[in-house]
């Protein structure tokens, strides 16, 4: 799809992510509107890249459909779609407090992790599809939505059972949603990022991010964090690949670059040469296998390969 000329929908444009996806596809030409809370940041992101501002809280139905109203009626109807908008919440689900009293996660803070990220999502991809149904289509279709999980879907750290709840159901969703619309030439994706240099990244402690950084499995390099402008070819690619629907790239997707997480962050030692750090207890699965996995592979591919050409297997037990 050719980005240029196309009206386009980014919540949570106002800031990090959403911020540097819309300010990248106005440079390519698309007409950005921009739905957020944050109305004085919003306006002005607006503003600077010529597109139109709405202050929507994606988490209320009557307010996201009146933004749509005002991006159509500014811009026509789009034929983009990114979700960006989104919040996190650190809380166990059930835990003692510093007196030992039982304590259990708020519902209500559970629930507007969900309502936000995963229904707000959702909903903003219904009301466009429902839109972009109307669309001419050209060759690669009548549109694209891209929603934005998180490496959290599939490797929650403790404390993120509400907002991992939320970003496994955006990408939980994301195949039957592709399923759901492919016949009308509609694709919907989900990025799954690392961590990026965003305002929610910037208030992590120094060593915090120093630590995740060092998790990365390539390029492997703490200096070589993921900024929001890092992040934004991912949505003019995802635009103008035509077969590009039902994606969920997350471990190959070199946005979080081969990440897995430990359960916890542990500290990291210090030591002469460099740094090292104790992290593979109970991670969930290694970055790399060991040499006993690494024998049955290859014992199971040799397997394999005899079948397929006729050969028997005969199994000799050693004694
Ligand atoms: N920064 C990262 O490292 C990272 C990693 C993985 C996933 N993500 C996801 O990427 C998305 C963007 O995150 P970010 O880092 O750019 O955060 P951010 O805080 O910089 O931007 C989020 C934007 O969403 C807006 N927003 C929040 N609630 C809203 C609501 N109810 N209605 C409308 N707008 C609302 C905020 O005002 C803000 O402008 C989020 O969904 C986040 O979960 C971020």
């Amino acid at each position: 799809m050719d980005i240029k000329g196309i009206a386009a929908v980014v919540t949570g444009g106002a800031s990090g992510l959403g911020e540097g996806t819309a300010r990248r596809l106005a440079a390519e030409g698309a007409k950005v509107t921009i739905f957020d809370l944050n109305e004085e940041r919003g306006a002005a992101v607006a503003s600077e890249i010529g597109g139109v501002f709405a202050k929507v809280n994606v988490a209320d139905a009557a307010n996201v459909q009146a933004g749509f109203e005002a991006a159509r009626a500014a811009h026509g109807q789009e034929r983009v779609l990114v979700n960006c908008a989104g919040i996190g919440w650190a809380e166990k689900t059930a835990r003692r407090n510093s007196k030992g009293e039982v304590v259990m996660h708020q519902l209500d803070k559970f629930a507007l992790v969900i309502n936000v990220n995963l229904i707000g999502s959702f909903n903003c991809a219904a009301i466009s599809a429902a839109g972009m149904l109307e669309n001419e289509p050209d060759a690669s279709g009548r549109g694209v939505i891209i929603h934005t999980a998180s490496v959290a879907a599939q490797d929650g750290q403790i404390g993120q059972v509400a907002y991992s709840a939320s970003k496994g159901g955006i990408y939980g969703m994301t195949l039957p949603m592709a399923r759901d619309l492919a016949r009308e030439g509609i694709r919907a994706n989900t990025i799954l990022p690392g961590f990026f240099e965003t305002p929610i990244y910037e208030q992590m402690p120094p060593e915090v991010k120093v630590n995740l950084a060092s998790n990365l499995q390539f390029p492997h390099s703490a200096r070589r964090r993921n900024t929001p402008t890092s992040s934004t070819s991912w949505s003019p690619t995802t635009i103008s690949t035509p077969n590009a629907s039902g994606w969920t790239p997350a471990r190959a997707c070199p946005r979080n670059r081969g990440r897995r997480f430990a359960p916890k962050i542990r500290p990291r030692v210090e030591r002469p040469g460099g740094f090292s750090c104790a992290r593979h207890a109970g991670r969930a699965r290694p970055a790399r296998l060991g040499p006993d996995m690494m024998i049955l592979k290859t014992l199971r591919g040799a397997l394999k390969t005899r079948k397929r050409r006729g050969a028997g297997v005969r199994i000799v037990r050693s004694r």
